[in-house]
């Protein structure tokens, strides 16, 4: 069961590298105003949601706590990124503040998943 976990940990990670990159890489368009909201975004931010609800689902199963609250508010966070991207992935330039509100958003989950014990 442990290694089963680990693998979807590592596909959770894989999943933030997708969402994040995506924001990153574009960080130069997003102050001229023409950063958009890439293909690997959407499915980053969807592969965070599959195997965050995977890796809740095996923890328990594993008789593993977690933290509900934690989990909880990612989940949140999650769905505000998620309903973004989704909702403007067609559109060739995305206003500014929107894109930097799902780097930014996506960045405060990172540090919830890793200071929050
Ligand atoms: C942008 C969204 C998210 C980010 C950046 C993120 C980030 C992370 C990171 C860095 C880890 C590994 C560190 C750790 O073990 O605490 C992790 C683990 C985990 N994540 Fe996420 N996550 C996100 C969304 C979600 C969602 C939506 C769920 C569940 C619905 C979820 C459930 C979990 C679980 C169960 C673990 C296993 C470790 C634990 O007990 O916390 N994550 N996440």
């Amino acid at each position: 069961m442990d290694v089963l976990i680990n693998v979807f940990v590592a596909l959770h990670i894989i999943g933030i590298a997708s969402l994040l990159g995506g924001f990153l890489t574009q960080m130069k368009a997003m102050g001229a105003g023409t950063a958009r909201f890439s293909p690997a975004m959407l499915h980053g931010a969807l592969t965070m949601l599959v195997t965050g609800v995977a890796l809740v689902g095996l923890n328990q199963a594993d008789d593993q706590t977690v933290n509900n609250l934690k989990i909880g508010i990612k989940l949140a966070v999650l769905v505000v990124i998620l309903g973004l991207v989704y909702v403007k992935r067609d559109e060739e330039k995305v206003d500014k503040g929107l894109f930097a509100a799902v780097g930014g958003l996506t960045t405060a989950n990172i540090f919830i998943a890793t200071l929050w014990v």
